[in-house]
């Protein structure tokens, strides 16, 4: 596979990853729970596979790059990043107060995690 290929596919995979979390989130911000949510499966669904899909093509990609995973600590922070937005999950059944304050947070670390790979800072220069 091309790193075109990878690099679409990351960014396929991002749409619905924030397309899934956001749908559930704004059920749970409008007073709604799993059971009131017929979509609850397809949303969840579409986050965890969006997660796999984030992951596989952004190593995909950065093998196509020849970057080093360990040289480039903008890597790290995209790692927790995906961790945090994959945990993010749990928010609006368990903790729908919270859904609110994580809709405004999430266009901010998609936005973080976008900058962190257009000016890729912190890279370890060889030699
Ligand atoms: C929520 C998580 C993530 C978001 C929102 C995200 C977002 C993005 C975006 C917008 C780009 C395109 C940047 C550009 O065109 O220059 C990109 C590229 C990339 N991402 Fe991610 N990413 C995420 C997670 C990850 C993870 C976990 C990895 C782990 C390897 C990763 C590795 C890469 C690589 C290697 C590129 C290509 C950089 C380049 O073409 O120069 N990303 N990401």
């Amino acid at each position: 596979m091309s790193y075109e290929f990878y690099k679409t596919l990351h960014l396929f995979s991002l749409t619905l990853l924030f397309t899934s979390l956001g749908g559930l989130l704004l059920h749970a911000m409008n007073g709604g729970d799993k059971a009131s949510n017929p979509s609850y499966k397809l949303a969840a669904a579409g986050h965890g596979s969006a997660l796999v899909l984030l992951l596989v093509s952004g190593f995909g990609a950065l093998a196509k790059l020849g970057l080093a995973f360990g040289a480039n600590p903008w890597l790290h922070i995209k790692l927790v990043i995906w961790l945090l937005i994959g945990g993010l999950v749990v928010v609006p059944g368990r903790f729908p107060a919270l859904a609110k304050p994580v809709w405004f947070a999430l266009p901010l670390l998609g936005g973080l995690a976008a900058w962190l790979a257009v000016t890729k800072p912190f890279t370890v220069m060889a030699g």
